[in-house]
């Protein structure tokens, strides 16, 4: 992630309408959505295939033939995968272009897969895929990328069945927000030299929107909300879900030599991802 100049962190919501704030989300998603859906391809870039998909399927335990909602879909990496393994999924995302080529990628399985552009923030939208019509529901690296939750999450305790759950995939707040950087020193000891990579997080708990870039090529930067985890949480118990599964994924050491330079596949004890598990009783 790249931060950008001009942190719109203190500016609180009833300073910028939040039609406002959406619809400029909304606009850069579509200017990106070119060159995201070249990045991820069919099959997603590291974070998506080592850290993010294996999490999500072992917490979704998913048996064939039920239905899962993939909730900011993108181009429908998530979609289509689970699709494959089974399951009737629906992909919503609010941006159009990311759902044309979801549906331009998708080549398998259309029997199984469908896609809508819808606004996560919107509930009554969301309430008119129909009450209890999901088992599950997933999103992937999308609830910081989306000016309000508290609706997503109202509509979803609706939309799931009793006893099914929400798998939700989010940078980890504490240490890859727009608050942290990845640092680097050189240590000698012993007479050896090497390299201790570090996090440097300088805020955490208080939520804050700073314009941002997911790729460094990226048109136009969108906005991060960055939420810390006890109010991401609170937001779903104040919905009725229990938090049931999480897990904290990070790279495998023997991914440290794969890039030059600081990045996450070099950090095999700090999570970049945050995998939450709720279930609706
Ligand atoms: C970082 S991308 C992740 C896409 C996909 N889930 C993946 O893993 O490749 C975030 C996505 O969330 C979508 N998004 C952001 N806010 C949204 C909202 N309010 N409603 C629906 N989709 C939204 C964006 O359009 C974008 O496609």
């Amino acid at each position: 992630m790249l931060k950008m100049p001009g942190d719109l962190g203190a500016i609180s919501m009833t300073e910028i309408s939040r039609d406002s704030i959406n619809n400029q989300t909304r606009e850069a998603w579509n200017n990106t959505a070119k060159i995201w859906d070249e990045k991820m391809g069919d099959e997603g870039n590291d974070f998506h295939q080592i850290l993010i998909r294996p999490t999500i399927e072992r917490l979704l335990q998913l048996k064939s033939g039920q239905r899962i909602l993939d909730i900011g879909c993108g181009n429908g990496l998530t979609t289509r995968r689970l699709a494959s393994l089974g399951a009737k999924t629906l992909g919503i995302d609010f941006a159009s272009e990311m759902i044309n080529n979801a549906r331009k990628r998708t080549r398998e399985n259309q029997e199984l897969i469908e896609y809508q552009i819808l606004d996560a923030t919107d509930e009554t939208a969301l309430l008119k895929l129909g009450e209890n019509s999901f088992d599950a529901a997933v999103s992937a690296m999308a609830l910081m990328d989306m000016a309000e939750i508290e609706p997503l999450f109202r509509a979803l305790k609706k939309l799931i069945r009793c006893g099914g759950c929400f798998i939700f995939a989010v940078m980890h707040p504490c240490f890859n927000s727009m608050h942290t950087s990845l640092a680097a020193e050189l240590i000698e000891q012993e007479n050896k030299i090497y390299t201790e990579y570090f996090v440097k997080v300088k805020a955490y708990l208080q939520p804050s929107k700073i314009p941002g870039l997911a790729l460094e090529n990226q048109p136009q930067p969108h906005i991060y909300f960055h939420r810390p985890l006890h109010f991401l949480l609170n937001v779903a118990f104040k919905a009725g879900f229990v938090l049931d599964g999480l897990e904290e994924p990070a790279f495998p050491p023997e991914f440290a030599t794969k890039n030059i330079g600081i990045s996450w596949s070099k950090f095999s004890k700090i999570p970049p991802v945050i995998v939450a598990r709720l279930r609706v009783l």
